[in-house]
């Protein structure tokens, strides 16, 4: 498929904005990354385009990512994919800060280039400087043919399909399911299992549809950004999965309704920011049913007795026992996946929470100001 598509030929057609558009598309954008990449008989993915052999994917010994503002954050999503399912250490890096720093090299390292457009030019000139160096990199890029996708070793097509609101939202959903897919075939030429790697599969599969039913309580999540959209301030909090989806979810939130959201590890409220919660600044908590369900919830406790408002995304089993009694507290619930994918699901209410917010503060959703689409200058 050709990406290249003018976005003056492009329009938003019945949706209100770009933005709401590109939100709806998501379960036929994750349909195509998906597409024709997954083999269910050995419980691996197929990516041609990575142009490395299997022997070549076992002698990695470290994967590093590349990319800027929220292809950063879904980075970071990858890489902790990549390192619970390949056991490969595996970190994130803004790629703004990563080519300032005279980075190591590594040759047993695979660099990971994340981009929507292509043409970010400080995740290209840091793809610019590994290779010069002898690394390797791939891509994961949406526009095809674009400057990063032609300067890298090999990679990963997103298909998204065009994106014209400044605020990613297909783009990344289908980036996060390019790095499922890379985790899994880098953990198939390890010690994923067979039925690991099919658990995985179909989980996958299931994705496109999960989203949908996201997508479907757009009004409830309408009503819950409304009042967030009140607040001067909040935050958004998660651990270990899903602490890169609190940074995205508050870098949304701040993009487009111009309020002040901060993400933090929900482990490390105690360590300071506590102090700023009390009743005019809410708390957006991704408590999944995981390894940290509970330590979770002890944390929201401590919230609450503070009287801070809460939104709590979580999954349908999870009890929030007295919380749930709390008349501050508001449950939104999203469907469970395998819990190495729950990361994506959690996401897409935060895209809606962040859409609302600023339909409600009568904002331009799909040009923010001061921001561009991509970044092409220094
Ligand atoms: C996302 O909502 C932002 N507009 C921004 O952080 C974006 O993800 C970043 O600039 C990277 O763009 P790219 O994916 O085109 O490289």
């Amino acid at each position: 498929t050709t990406l290249d598509v003018d976005p003056a030929s492009y329009d938003a057609g019945e949706h209100a904005s770009f933005m709401r558009k590109e939100i709806l598309e998501q379960p036929a954008a994750a349909e195509r990354v998906l597409r024709g990449r997954l083999d269910e008989r050995f419980g691996t993915a197929h990516l041609g385009g990575l142009n490395m052999d299997a022997r070549e994917s076992r002698a990695i010994r470290r994967v590093k990512i590349l990319g800027c503002g929220s292809a950063y954050y879904v980075g970071q999503m990858g890489a902790g994919m990549i390192e619970e399912l390949a056991r490969i250490p595996a970190n994130a890096e803004a790629a703004s800060e990563f080519r300032y720093r005279n980075p190591v090299i590594e040759p047993d390292t695979l660099y990971v280039a994340v981009s929507q457009s292509g043409e970010t030019i400080d995740t290209l000139l840091a793809v610019q400087e590994i290779r010069r160096k002898g690394g390797r990199v791939v891509g994961l890029v949406n526009v095809v043919g674009s400057a990063i996708a032609r300067e890298v070793d090999g990679g990963i097509y997103l298909h998204a399909g065009p994106e014209v609101a400044v605020a990613s939202t297909k783009a990344l959903t289908t980036m996060y399911l390019a790095f499922a897919l890379l985790a899994i075939q880098l953990g198939r030429v390890r010690d994923l299992s067979i039925s690991e790697g099919r658990r995985l599969v179909t989980a996958l599969q299931a994705l496109p549809e999960q989203i949908q039913t996201i997508l479907d309580t757009e009004e409830e999540l309408a009503a819950v950004a409304h009042r967030l959209a009140q607040a001067r301030s909040l935050f958004f909090v998660g651990r270990v999965r899903g602490y890169p989806v609190a940074r995205e979810g508050a870098q949304k939130f701040k993009e487009i309704s111009y309020r002040h959201a901060e993400a933090y590890q929900t482990s490390e409220l105690k360590h300071g920011p506590l102090a700023l919660i009390d009743p005019e600044v809410p708390t957006v908590a991704l408590v999944p049913h995981d390894e940290l369900t509970d330590r979770n919830l002890a944390a929201l406790h401590e919230i609450a007795a503070r009287r801070g408002p809460l939104v709590v995304i979580t999954h349908p089993d999870v009890d929030l026992g007295d919380l749930a009694q709390h008349p501050e507290v508001t449950r939104i619930e999203v469907p469970r996946s395998e819990r190495e994918l729950d990361p994506i699901l959690l996401t897409i209410p935060l895209q809606l929470l962040a859409y609302h917010a600023a339909l409600t503060l009568d904002l331009d959703v799909d040009k923010p100001r001061n921001l561009a689409k991509s970044v092409t200058v220094e």
